[in-house]
């Protein structure tokens, strides 16, 4: 048999807070404006990928989530493997005693450990994760800024996904892309109380995908063209400056904010996208009604209804309580222990002059199920002995 080289990583998934929406370049996946992202943590949500190289495999193959599927038809995972390919035949051609690993064929097998059907964006994580996986694998010597410029080209919201904390991709003006790339604005450990709750909305309909959506969008909104010139430029700094200072209202009213033109550039498409429901925009006048006397807690919302909600740690019980009043019956994983620490407070249902009315109470199930997580670090390397997805042979486990 072979010499078997295989790596394993998980990679997480982020949230935009000033939203990326619009290619000026689709191959290259460069975008017609910087955006900004906060990284969630990997204990809730993550894609894990193993990918190993052998002289004994005869093909490129891949499984996503147990399933084969195609390589060659996906052009961005081939951009992927062409440019990781091609730096490790670099270093090959420069170090001789390097095993010679450019030229083998690899299995790349991945998972997410939430369900995609619960419509959360998988593609920033699975990208992030494939590339990360891939650098380990080839032991490319390239620090997460550079791979980023990477998985972009798999998925343009992937590049966020190789840093943790509070993270920027900066546009860049190259028409090569090569200053298109991931820049980390703080560490996770700059604002550790910053959480999340994410409230995972029932939705039969499919809706427009991010990539065919953002173009209709460049090609028909007369707003997305105020919205690339005269706001997003002076809202990143903005948001820097309220990250920087750890400023939650100012952090959040802006969120919101860009939450909300992101929508109303969908609007302003033609034909329109509509990517909220009646529930999204209860939930909307809920943290709105919950903001009246000062700002605690963000809305966002990504090319889908589910609402992500920003808010520090101490707010989450009095959050989870109002969204158990509206939205009965959603299930809850207390990994971080919430219900556990503040029993009273998540039973307590809507605080004193909250308007209840605001909203109806929905039916059960309106929200499916809302998870619990908080900014978190980037991509981790496991020991593929004991966690990798490929059995002995090769194929997923
Ligand atoms: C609304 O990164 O999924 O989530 O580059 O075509 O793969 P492609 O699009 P994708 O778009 C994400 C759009 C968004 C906003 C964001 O994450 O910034």
């Amino acid at each position: 048999m072979a010499a078997i080289f295989e790596a394993t990583c998980t990679a997480p998934v982020n949230i935009a807070v000033v939203k990326y929406w619009g290619k000026r370049d689709t191959s290259l996946i460069l975008p017609t404006n910087s955006s900004l992202s906060v990284t969630l943590s990997q204990d809730q949500l993550h894609s894990k990928t193993s990918i190993r190289a052998s002289a004994d495999f005869t093909t490129d193959r891949l499984w996503l989530n147990g399933i084969e599927e195609s390589i060659e038809k996906n052009k961005r995972l081939v951009a992927c493997l062409r440019e990781t390919r091609a730096l490790r035949a670099t270093l090959e051609a420069e170090n001789a005693t390097l095993p010679k690993l450019a030229g083998l064929k690899i299995h790349i097998c991945s998972e997410n450990n939430f369900p995609t059907a619960a419509g959360l964006a998988s593609s920033a994580s699975g990208y992030a994760c494939l590339v990360y996986t891939l650098s380990k694998l080839f032991e490319l010597p390239l620090n997460a800024s550079d791979l980023s410029v990477v998985a972009r080209q798999g998925s343009g919201s992937a590049c966020r996904s190789l840093f943790g904390g509070f993270v920027a991709w900066e546009m860049g003006e190259k028409a090569d892309g090569s200053d298109s790339r991931a820049v980390q604005i703080a560490p996770e450990t700059h604002w550790p109380d910053l959480q999340a709750m994410i409230c995972v909305v029932s939705d039969e309909k499919k809706g427009t995908s991010s990539t065919e959506g953002m173009q209709l969008t460049v090609k028909t909104s007369a707003l997305l063209q105020h919205r690339i010139k005269d706001v997003v430029p002076k809202r990143m700094d903005d948001m820097i400056a309220a990250i920087h200072a750890k400023d939650f209202p100012k952090f959040a009213e802006l969120t919101m904010q860009d939450s909300n033109q992101f929508h109303a550039v969908c609007l302003d498409t033609y034909p329109p996208i509509f990517y909220m429901n009646d529930i999204s925009r209860a939930i909307i006048r809920i943290i709105t009604e919950y903001n009246k006397d000062g700002v605690k807690a963000a809305y966002t919302f990504d090319a889908g209804p589910n609402a992500v909600i920003y808010a520090p740690k101490e707010n989450m019980a009095e959050i989870f309580s109002i969204l158990s009043h509206y939205f009965p019956g959603a299930a809850f994983d207390d990994s971080l222990n919430l219900v556990k620490e503040n029993p009273e407070k998540v039973a307590a249902g809507l605080p004193q002059n909250f308007d209840a009315r605001i909203s109806p109470v929905f039916a059960q199930g309106a929200v499916k199920q809302i998870l619990h997580t908080k900014a978190d670090d980037g991509p981790r390397t496991l020991d593929s002995a004991q966690h990798g997805l490929l059995n002995a042979a090769g194929l997923p486990k």
